[in-house]
């Protein structure tokens, strides 16, 4: 198949991470100007006759110019790197935030692509990896609650948002000392909470003021599709789906979209409705300033309240403070 060849095709990667000594699941290209217009060139192939010619290379270069891959080597790519990754972060001495922030940085490059460039959902089959690096980050708790929310972006966008609610999501369920299996499941369902709004118009989702009754209609519809891309994937539980599915019901039962009421929702539908609100009132948008912890909790607490469950609610506010 001819590959298309525009800009928007081709990928920038991190060349730190590329193992010298191993093959090539991707070919690499690199940019040139031509007559005002960028083109992109085979710099080494994945091809296995190429091999030694390609590690020889590999090792010779500094990589000072930056290198890019074709968008439908996307998935081997994101794979390739979340195992340079987990080598890192397993072996090396940096600091949970050092660990933390590349594993941060390569999950916001996956969910990048697939939120705003159109990529296909199987770029996500990968996200139980990121998620289970994030845990590694986590697991002994010298992060915290506040050292994880420094390394968070603070702007919002719908794929940086996604990764600080699966992050949220998990630090909470460790707090509260759930089983590792269920933290991995909580964390992948906050992080893919929101993956229905990639079927959505780009217009509505970076939509500055309020929306229309019918657009509000349109975006009402991202739970549904959510449940259906990770049902189309078929490698996620149930309890990931219920998160997608069910992180906009309220405990009162007025949310949407099947209009549960308390203990009905999912508890982890439950503990995403609430990282997802306290994500979204801490952030900034080009509308709205971002608040400071204590006032989204106390918004939280006062004034919505009854979107909650209680005892959830109480907890997670335990959790922001101080000792957090
Ligand atoms: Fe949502
Ligand atoms: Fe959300």
């Amino acid at each position: 198949m001819p590959l298309e060849n525009s800009a928007e095709n081709f990928h920038p990667i991190d060349s730190k991470i590329l193992d010298k000594n191993s093959s090539l699941v991707f070919d690499i290209y690199c940019k040139v100007q031509d007559d005002d217009e960028n083109r992109f060139v085979l710099y080494a192939s994945k091809k296995p006759r190429y091999r030694e010619k390609v590690r020889a290379l590999l090792r010779s270069s500094d990589f000072t110019e930056e290198l890019f891959i074709h968008e439908q080597d996307l998935a081997a790519y994101f794979e390739y790197a979340t195992n340079a990754l987990r080598d890192y972060v397993i072996n090396s001495d940096a600091t949970p935030e050092k660990k933390m922030e590349k594993v941060y940085d390569l999950s916001r490059d996956v969910t990048h692509q697939f939120f705003e460039a159109n990529s296909s959902p199987e770029i996500l089959r990968g996200s139980g990896q990121v998620v289970e690096l994030m845990e590694k980050c986590l697991e002994d708790n010298k992060l915290g609650f506040h050292g994880l929310s420094k390394i968070m972006e603070k702007d919002y966008y719908t794929y940086t948002h996604s990764i600080n609610v699966g992050l949220y999501c998990m630090s909470f369920a460790l707090k509260i000392g759930m089983p590792a299996d269920e933290v991995h499941e909580l964390g992948l369902g906050g992080m893919l909470h929101d993956v229905g709004k990639s079927t959505l118009p780009q217009g509505i989702i970076n939509k500055i003021g309020s929306l229309t009754e019918e657009e509000f209609e349109m975006v009402k519809q991202h739970t549904d599709k959510g449940e259906a891309v990770l049902r189309g994937l078929g490698c996620y539980g149930e309890k990931v789906i219920q998160v997608v599915g069910q992180h906009h019901e309220k405990y009162n039962g007025e949310g949407y979209h099947q209009g549960l009421v308390g203990d009905d929702i999912a508890l982890f539908a439950r503990i995403c409705k609430l990282t997802d609100v306290y994500d979204a009132l801490t952030t900034r948008r080009s509308y709205k300033k971002s608040l400071k912890p204590l006032e989204a909790l106390t918004i939280m607490k006062s004034q919505m309240g009854h979107e909650f469950d209680p005892k959830l609610l109480n907890a997670f506010i335990r959790m922001m403070g101080p000792q957090g």
